[in-house]
């Protein structure tokens, strides 16, 4: 059950505006969550949406939309790893802009029986997809060593043996079955509690970024939306986190070097760029929106336009 159906859209006029809207052009919302983006580019434009979302809920808010939209709007539930694939499927090649929106919805957060809130109890789950292993199946799993690593690289978190360790301690006495728990075990392994950030985000985020695959996914999704940009087409990406965001500026950076993108991609051979960076800074929410809408605050927009070379990863078409 949803508790709380609300996500107030970060960032929207900057999207908007970043997107160049134009008559029966066609733009893909990566990340369709309840829709915000979706519903403010149809209702500014008479143009096409495709809108992609691995959490089979959001189906419930885009047929909603689909309802308003008849034939412009086309929903499809899955990952945006495959969004080049998704495309073809509909007989698209080329889109005008590509906007992803990162990590999880509001909704998500504030169910508790979705398992990603260290501020609800409820069952240890933090899968978008709600299919794979749960973060309980993991933690009762994972080698302590790999946990740390997981901890320290994907949550950047200094107490991450500290935090791995009292999780293994407490899993050999019983299962680790709750969000609560799991916080309180987190809370109780950290020494210094001097910073107003909950001791168990940093955690909380790295189980959840391991559990999603979110590094593969932004890495494959940011090449798919590449290639199906057309020229001069947008390509806009809100990030939450510095790993997020440090990806983005490295993949932005590379189209336009023409350099492999990470360790476990071959490198490219050198030739022209394929984006152009529109943001030499992410573009950040005002004070006012932080004011209105709290979670706002970590976001960064980048923005990049696609030039007419060549992809940096093979046309698809
Ligand atoms: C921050 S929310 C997007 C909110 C949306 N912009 C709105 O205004 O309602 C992020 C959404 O992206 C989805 N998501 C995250 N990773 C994904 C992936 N790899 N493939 C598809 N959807 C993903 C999540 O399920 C979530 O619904």
């Amino acid at each position: 059950m949803i508790d709380k159906v609300e996500h107030i859209p970060v960032l929207l006029d900057e999207v908007i505006n970043a997107l160049s809207l134009t008559k029966n052009e066609i733009y893909v919302d990566a990340t369709f969550g309840l829709g915000g983006y979706s519903s403010a580019i149809l209702n500014k434009q008479n143009c096409k949406v495709i809108a992609i979302d691995r959490d089979p809920l959001a189906k419930i808010f885009a047929d909603n939309l689909k309802k308003s939209f008849t034939d412009r709007f086309y929903f499809k539930n899955g990952k945006f790893s495959e969004l080049d694939k998704f495309l073809n499927e509909l007989n698209i090649y080329k889109v005008d802009g590509v906007v992803f929106d990162l990590g999880v919805s509001s909704p998500q957060l504030d169910t508790k029986d979705r398992g990603f809130s260290f501020k609800l109890d409820g069952p240890l789950d933090m899968r978008m997809s709600c299919d794979g292993p749960t973060a309980e199946e993991f933690l009762d799993k994972v080698e302590e060593n790999t946990l740390a690593n997981i901890i320290f690289e994907l949550g950047e978190e200094v107490f991450s043996k500290r935090i791995a360790k009292n999780i293994i301690l407490e899993r050999s006495v019983g299962k680790i079955r709750t969000t609560g728990q799991l916080a309180k075990i987190i809370r109780d392994a950290i020494p210094i509690k001097h910073s107003k950030t909950d001791p168990a985000t940093k955690t909380f985020q790295a189980i959840r970024i391991y559990l999603n695959d979110e590094i593969t996914e932004l890495e494959q999704g940011l090449i798919a939306a590449e290639k199906v940009l057309r020229p001069k087409g947008k390509l806009a990406v809100v990030s939450f986190h510095s790993i997020e965001d440090r990806i983005v500026k490295k993949f932005f950076l590379n189209c336009l070097n023409n350099k492999s993108l990470s360790r476990h991609l071959p490198e490219l051979p050198k030739k022209e760029p394929s984006l152009e960076i529109l943001t030499k800074k992410p573009i950040l929410p005002s004070k006012r929106e932080i004011n209105f809408n709290y979670r706002s605050r970590s976001a960064k927009l980048r923005i990049a336009r696609r030039t007419s070379y060549n992809s940096s990863f093979g046309e698809i078409k």
